[in-house]
């Protein structure tokens, strides 16, 4: 029988190249999404790869969504919480409102993801976590206090799941993407994004599939030992 993998955000951008890529390697997908209804069909429509809708900084639809994954499809042995967003701001303009929209999603979200599929993991003793983590959690960001903290945060998170798994055959590592092409990033003002792409010495954006290349090694039973680590794919932007 094929691994199950749960993909959060996994309709779109870097998620959606996550869930294609984990197909085409043979597992039994499931990918979440927040909201976009549209793009979610779309995903489907091409790719056979099944989308559900929930929130990932609810706890309880977490919860209740990956129940009913695992109805469907069976226990899922991977994850990859990718579910993330940006609310950009200076220090000074941030709002209260902006930092808790991205703790709750980024860094709660994650919580809420690895949280009710962990016990099964235990049980099973084997189990793949993957965490897509930033550069800007590894670096900072002008204007990204929220989100970079949320991003260093999936650091911690990796790093203390991997001794708490390791024995029952569990993995938890964190992939760093730099400045990928998604709209993610296309948001940012273009003269700001091209000032972005000159730092990096690859002279270029990545491409989603660059990362879901990263993630597929992570998840693959010849990863067993590769624990804690973080990968970072940059274009060679920031070394850590
Ligand atoms: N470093 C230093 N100064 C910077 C700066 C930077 N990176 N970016 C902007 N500034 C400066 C500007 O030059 C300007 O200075 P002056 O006032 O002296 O002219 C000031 O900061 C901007 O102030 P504003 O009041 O105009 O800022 P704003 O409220 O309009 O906010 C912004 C603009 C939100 C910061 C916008 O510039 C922006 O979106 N920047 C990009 C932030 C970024 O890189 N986000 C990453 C998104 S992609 C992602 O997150 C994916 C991933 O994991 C990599």
């Amino acid at each position: 029988m094929a691994r199950v993998a749960l993909v959060t955000g996994g309709s779109r951008g870097i998620g959606a190249a996550i869930s294609k890529a984990l197909k085409d390697a043979g597992y039994t997908v499931a990918a979440s999404y927040a909201g976009n209804d549209e793009a979610a069909s779309k995903f489907t429509a091409e790719t056979g790869i099944k989308t559900y809708k929930w929130d990932v900084a609810d706890y309880d639809a977490s919860k209740a969504g990956i129940a009913q994954v695992e109805s469907d499809l069976g226990p899922v042995e991977i994850v990859v919480a990718n579910a993330g967003i940006t609310r950009d701001a200076p220090f000074h303009k941030m709002t209260p409102d902006q930092w808790k929209a991205v703790i709750d999603t980024n860094l709660t979200g994650v919580f809420n993801t690895i949280h009710p599929v962990w016990p099964g993991m235990r049980e099973r003793k084997f189990g793949r976590v993957v965490v897509i983590s930033s550069v800007n959690g590894q670096k900072g960001q002008f204007a990204q206090v929220n989100y970079a903290a949320t991003k260093a945060g999936d650091i911690g998170i990796v790093r203390s799941l991997a001794q708490e798994g390791a024995r029952a055959g569990i993995t938890a590592n964190a992939v760093c993407p730099g400045y990928i092409a998604t709209e993610m990033v296309m948001a940012v003002p273009e003269k700001v994004r091209e000032s972005i792409i000159a730092q990096i010495p690859a002279g270029r954006l990545g491409e989603p599939e660059e990362i879901a290349r990263c993630v597929a090694f992570l998840v693959s039973d010849d990863a067993g030992f590769i624990n804690g680590s973080t990968i970072s794919a940059n274009g060679a932007q920031f070394f850590s």
